[in-house]
This record gives C-alpha cells, structure tokens and sequence, in this order.
C-alpha cells in the first residue's frame, strides 16, 4: 500500500474536476483496508468509488481512500439461476458486458452507467424500467468504525428512487466492499417497455430481443443522449426526478397540460427535470467552462476546465428559476463534496 501526498484526483471523478486530496491510497484488499481504519478514524478519510456521481468543491483534506477491490465469482448456480459475488472495485458497465457474454440477464438495461459496483446500491441506480434493487440480493460491507464486516439484505437497504440506507440514516458509516446479484441464467424476464427501447427495437425489426438486444438498445440511447465522461466531464442526472402529490400535479398539470409524467403511484406523480430545465431555457446553455448538455438538459457538464463551485452555482441557478417558472424545487442526485 502506498501514500500518495497531494494527488490531483482529476482522474478520479467523472466531472473531471482538478481539486487535490492531501493524501491518497488505492486499496486492493479487504485487510489493507482493515489497517487503514484502524490507523485512521471515520473523520480522517475520504472513501472514493467509481467518483461518478460527487461533484467536488473543494479540495479534500483528507486521506482518499479508493475502493479497488476486484473479482467476479459465481457463488451458486440452480437451474434458471446464479447469484454473482462482485467486488465494489469492478466497473459497472464492465459487469454488464461480462453477464452479456455469460448469458446472465437482469442488468442488460442499465449498461453503461458509469461508476463501480460498490456504489451502485448507495443510490439504487436506475435507467430504462430496471433500478438495482430488481436484482439486487445483498451486500457485504465494513463499518468504518470498528472494521467489522457484515451483510445487508435488500430489505435492510431500504431502497427507494434513487436512494438507500446508506446515503440515509447509514450514511458514511459504512464501506460496501462486494454485492451479490440474483441474475438469470434462462428465460429472462426482458424489459422492453421503454418507449426509448422499444423504438430502437422496432427500427431494427427485433421481435424477440435477446439481453444483448436490450443491452445494444440501451448503449445506443444513451450514447445519442448522455455525453460520454471520457470525453466530456458530467456526472449523469445531476438532479432527482421530483415527485408530486396529487394536489401539486393537479394544479401544475393545469398549467402545464403538455409536459410528460409518469405516474408512480395513484397519489404520486414524478415529473422529468430535464424537461423543466429545458422549459426554463437552460438545455445547451454554456457558463465559461459549466454547462448543461445539449441533448439533455438533465446533464450537467464541464467544457474543460470548470471548477466544481462553477458548476454548483450554475446548479443553484437552474434550482432557483425551476423554481420560480413552476414553483417546483429540484433536489440534486449528485453528492456535492
Ligand atoms: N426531456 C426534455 N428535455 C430534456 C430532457 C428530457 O423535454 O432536455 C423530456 C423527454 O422528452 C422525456 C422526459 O423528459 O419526455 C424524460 O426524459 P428521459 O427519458 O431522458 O429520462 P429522464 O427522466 O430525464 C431518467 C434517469 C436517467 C435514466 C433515464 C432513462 C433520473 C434522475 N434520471 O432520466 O438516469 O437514464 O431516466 O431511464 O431519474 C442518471 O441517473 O444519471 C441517469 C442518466
């Protein structure tokens, strides 16, 4: 294990945000990561993953701890099924094509989400019909303060739109170090309903989609609507979906009879943000080097050199007129550090 002193962690966020961590060290074993904790207590480190989903604001004086735990295991198998142990070092969309390749289905669309697998379930990822937890069966993970490692089933997560224990009442308390998936090994249950996927089904005349299909399906969707991190910093949604009560929806549906919805339940409504970003003028709009993506306004993003605080008050400013043009308030997705 090696120190590293004021390290650029550039590389290290999707954003691509040039802010120093005083310290730096990649952990490639549960035991090194053992010594660390006990070396050090919960407020002396920064845990770090696939930095996917942080815009950071400043620089960390801290001892950044990145999560580099790797391995893929088939911990049992029956006839239609296999659980999958993966460390929380591997890359998520790597994952995906690795189940791809083995026939496993369950994850094929939520291909290429960038970030690791360790901290996939801290938010319960979700893209076309599928969130994490739909295959999600535990996790094993570290608490920070006594080093102990204990398991999480998907009930204990308490998962929810874009949330979990662990950015809740658990928040910061624990390092996930591997999760187990229930995938399947035949008759997948493929989710084609997505009208994204569906189109793109329809036009290469596919009736009977394989989870390759749908992965192929997915990857080109997002390509043609997400900028890709390697090529231009962004940290996906950088805002929630918000959610209305019945009430709300009613009186915003008056007024805004043309903008999409989905109904989550009979009481609650999720309206797109993207949508009320685009309305409020924002999609495509550039801030010296802060930006909002051209093809989806949703997508916040850095030109080149921006500094996470350009970024976070080009954030307040679409999170104030949003507010005053629909009297709705959106609450990042993204952790601002
Ligand atoms: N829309 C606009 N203008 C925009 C963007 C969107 O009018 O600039 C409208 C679209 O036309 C569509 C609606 O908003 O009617 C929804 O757009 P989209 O299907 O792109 O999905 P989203 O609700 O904006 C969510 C997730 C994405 C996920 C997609 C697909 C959240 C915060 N975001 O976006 O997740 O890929 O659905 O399932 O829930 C991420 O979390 O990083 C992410 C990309």
């Amino acid at each position: 294990m090696f120190i590293e002193k004021n390290k650029s962690l550039r590389n290290y966020n999707t954003f691509g945000i040039d802010v120093t961590a005083r310290a730096f060290v990649s952990v490639e074993s549960l035991e090194d990561l053992r010594t660390i904790l006990k070396d050090y207590t919960p407020d002396e480190v920064f845990i770090l993953g696939g930095g996917s989903n942080m815009l950071l604001t400043a620089p960390i004086d801290k001892l950044v701890v990145h999560i580099n735990l790797k391995g893929i295991e088939v911990l049992s198998r029956t006839e239609d099924e296999v659980i999958l142990e993966i460390q929380a070092g591997e890359n998520w969309h790597e994952l995906v094509m690795y189940c791809i390749e083995n026939d496993f289905g369950g994850i094929e669309n939520l291909s290429l989400i960038p970030g690791n697998t360790g901290t996939a379930p801290i938010q319960n990822i979700g893209a076309y019909g599928v969130e994490l937890e739909d295959v999600f069966e535990s996790c094993t993970a570290i608490e920070c303060t006594t080093g102990v490692l204990r398991s999480f089933s998907r009930e204990e997560c308490k998962f929810g739109y874009r949330n979990s224990i662990f950015k809740d009442e658990a928040k910061d308390q624990y390092i996930i170090t591997s999760v187990m998936l229930r995938l399947t090994s035949k008759n997948h249950k493929i989710n084609s309903s997505y009208g994204a996927i569906s189109d793109v089904l329809a036009k290469r005349n596919i009736e009977n989609p394989t989870i390759k299909d749908i992965s192929e399906a997915v990857i080109s969707i997002r390509r043609s609507k997400l900028p890709d991190p390697a090529e231009i910093g962004n940290s996906g949604s950088f805002f929630k979906n918000p959610v209305l009560s019945s009430e709300e929806f009613k009186k915003f549906r008056s007024k805004n009879p043309e903008a999409p919805y989905y109904e989550v339940s009979a009481t609650q409504f999720k309206i797109p943000a993207g949508w009320l970003i685009d309305q409020a003028g924002f999609k495509g709009k550039r801030y010296g080097d802060a930006g909002i993506h051209k093809h989806q306004a949703l997508v916040l993003v850095n030109h080149g050199n921006a500094s996470g605080s350009e970024i976070w008050n080009l954030a307040l400013k679409i999170q104030k007129k949003v507010k005053e043009d629909f009297g709705i308030y959106i609450e990042p997705e993204v952790n601002v550090i």
